[in-house]
């Protein structure tokens, strides 16, 4: 079977042969199977969410090749690679990048906003995923009024609503404590247990626990831990 994503022997250079040219990522190989619940470590400036950039799409590998559904990234063009962005990849960020003045819902709604979908579907859909992660009490409430730990809902919700194939983990955990964090891997394992691939980064080592491949990542070089 062909891995979802592969990346073979990925180096990626910012400012390329500049006086400033840093080597973000070094010769990275990595196969995630379609399922797979992937973490990986490493400290700030290691290249994570470089890495994360590559298998989303948003950067290409300046040297190697990155196969998406054995299909090379490199090949096709950013209109076409935005538009998987949308529809394959659901996203969670460190700080949730949620719209602090907006509900709960409208949060939830927005990966919707970017497709040709009637608004009452896009409403019907935001109200689904709700649903599904206990939140439904959330829809109406501003995400400025809400805890860390309510928002974190929010934003799985909103990096789920559109259905993804894969999910992509910034640094998930960073704004959370102890008991959310553990929420949040639960959270995410039963995501995964309904078919959603995972790669998570993080430099959170308890944030990995319910992973069933781990790597780390230093200076740009990937090994599996
Ligand atoms: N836009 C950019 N221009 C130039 N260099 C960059 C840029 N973004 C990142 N870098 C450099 O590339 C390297 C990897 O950065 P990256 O953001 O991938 O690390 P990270 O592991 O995600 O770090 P953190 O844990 O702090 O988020 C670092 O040396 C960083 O300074
Ligand atoms: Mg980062």
């Amino acid at each position: 079977m062909s891995a979802l994503m592969e990346l073979n022997n990925v180096s990626f250079y910012f400012d390329k042969g500049k006086s400033n040219e840093t080597k973000a990522l070094d010769n990275v190989s990595l196969k995630v199977e379609e399922g797979g619940f992937v973490g990986i470590v490493g400290t700030p400036g290691a290249g994570k969410s470089t890495l994360l950039d590559i298998m989303s799409g948003i950067l290409l590998p300046t040297e190697g090749e990155y196969l998406f559904r054995g299909e090379n990234m490199a090949k096709k063009g950013a209109a076409k690679r935005a538009k998987m962005r949308n529809s394959e990849f659901g996203f969670v960020l460190q700080d949730f990048g949620l719209l602090s003045a907006n509900t709960g819902l409208e949060n939830v709604c927005l990966p919707l906003r970017f497709r040709r979908i009637a608004p009452r579907m896009i409403e019907k859909q935001g109200l689904e995923i709700m649903e599904r992660m206990n939140i439904l009490h959330l829809k109406d409430r501003k995400v400025n009024e809400l805890s860390g730990g309510e928002c974190q809902k929010i934003a799985i919700a909103r990096a789920l609503v559109h259905k993804p194939s894969v999910l992509f983990a910034d640094e998930p955990t960073g704004g959370l404590d102890e008991i959310n964090t553990v929420l949040f891997i639960e959270q995410l394992a039963k995501i995964n247990k309904e078919g959603v691939t995972i790669v998570i980064v993080t430099h959170d080592t308890k944030a990995l626990r319910s992973c069933s491949r781990i790597y780390s990542l230093t200076d740009g070089r990937l090994e599996e831990a």
